[in-house]
């Protein structure tokens, strides 16, 4: 990556990559993307994609050419009728990034996280313990939705509210892509609780010694600028709370697809710890997000002009077989490190201690408790502009 100006243009392709029919069944468009090129460009929106491993990563290393302070969804925060507000963390570049991240890191150490251990283990047996009685259920709802929108609010210091938070959710993912269908549908559904989104998040509410709490305190202290802490707080909601239910419900059909895995990590769990990492690389969550050149800079010797948009394809990247060996294969035996489920660079995810202690409490819950699972109809994904999740998860459990 240079910031030489390049003479070739990138390849021009006319599909949209927030077609209904694409968000629930992305990778024959990724693999479109990548054998067209290194990097492509959308005719019909202008922006332009990085869908390959490499360039995936080399894009998302390089933060000086390829920002994000003016936003990481499709609309640029400077423009006006932009319909995104910059995150203070996310949506920075250094070096107001580096403070604000320096601080937070501080409140999400591991330890602090190993300190909620015992709630979310706690909460782990309840709710496994409710799906065996249930005997027949929908495990995106009443295992990954039940779990996480419970102990995550918690840890940040909020009142949970399932309902609601499924809406926020829905509408923070979708508002990352253009205004379509999905992103009004949303908008709707987020205008009907918003006297209780303003409530649920102002400091009042905050549950003292949380995460939320601590990063209150941290701008009473002067380590963050005034107003700062608000909106970090909901940039910790929005990145850690339907990732991980995706990820969750993600690992949970995987092993529901495998019955003998599932004897086996019932017997030796000593493959566990790779089961939530192979579950987000083939099951990214969120699939793609983008980057603004901050100057004219090359790709693979492709120009891209000053404020152009890229869109980096992590859905992508994470099975791309000049990376992968068999890439569409749910391997637990692979080599884990180097998917890009949690971004890479100077972003990469803050919270992904908590997404995987979680994850791994639930799974432990369960093959403790639980004999063997069976699908009892088609897994079915929730169409959302920027996160690949699951509606349905129909299985039985036979518990132990
Ligand atoms: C499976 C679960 C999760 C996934 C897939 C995920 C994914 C990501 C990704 C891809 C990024 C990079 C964004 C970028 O490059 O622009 C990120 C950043 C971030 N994530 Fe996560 N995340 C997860 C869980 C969590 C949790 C539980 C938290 C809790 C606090 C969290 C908090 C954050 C924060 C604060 C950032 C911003 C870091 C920065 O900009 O320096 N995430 N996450």
């Amino acid at each position: 990556m240079t910031s030489v100006v390049g003479s070739m243009q990138a390849p021009s392709l006319d599909v949209d990559p927030w077609k209904i029919e694409t968000l629930l069944n992305p990778w024959e468009f990724h693999h479109l993307l990548r054998e067209t090129g290194p990097v492509v460009q959308f005719s019909r929106y202008g922006h332009y994609a990085v869908a390959r491993y490499d360039q995936v990563k080399s894009v998302l290393s390089d933060w000086s050419h390829f920002g994000s302070r003016y936003g990481i969804g499709i609309s640029d925060i400077r423009a006006p009728g932009s319909w995104r507000e910059a995150g203070p963390i996310v949506e920075a570049d250094p070096p107001n990034h580096t403070q604000v991240r320096n601080v937070l890191s501080k409140i999400i150490s591991p330890k602090v996280v190993r300190a909620w251990s015992k709630a979310f283990h706690a909460e782990s047996a309840v709710v496994i313990d409710r799906a065996c009685a249930l005997g027949q259920l929908n495990a995106a709802k009443d295992i990954s939705e039940a779990y996480i929108l419970k102990v995550f609010p918690e840890s940040l210091g909020l009142t949970p509210h399932a309902e609601n938070m499924v809406i926020v959710g829905d509408f923070n993912f979708n508002s990352m892509g253009p205004r379509n269908a999905l992103f009004r549908e949303s908008e709707k559904k987020l205008e009907g609780i918003s006297d209780w989104l303003e409530a649920a998040r102002s400091r009042e509410a905050i549950e003292p010694g949380s995460f939320a709490d601590q990063v209150y305190q941290a701008e009473d202290a002067g380590e963050l600028a005034k107003g700062t802490a608000s909106g970090l707080m909901l940039s910790m909601y929005r990145g850690g709370t339907d990732t991980t239910i995706s990820g969750l419900s993600s690992a949970i059909l995987l092993l529901a697809e495998r019955p003998e895995l599932w004897a086996t990590l019932r017997k030796d769990r000593s493959l566990l710890k790779m089961v939530f990492g192979e579950a987000i690389r083939l099951e990214t969550p969120i699939q793609s997000y983008f980057r603004t050149a901050m100057s004219d800079v090359e790709i693979e010797g492709v120009l891209i002009p000053q404020d152009a948009r890229v869109q980096v394809f992590l859905g992508s990247a994470n099975r791309d077989p000049r990376q992968w060996n068999d890439p569409d294969k749910f391997d637990l035996n692979r080599a884990m490190t180097g998917h890009v489920s949690f971004g890479f660079g100077i972003h990469q995810c803050l919270g992904q201690v908590i997404a995987r202690m979680e994850a791994e409490s639930v799974l432990t819950a369960m093959l403790d408790r639980i004999e063997r699972i069976e699908l009892t109809g088609p897994a079915i994904y929730r169409p959302v502009n920027h996160l690949r999740t699951l509606q349905d998860l129909p299985i039985r459990v036979v518990p132990a």
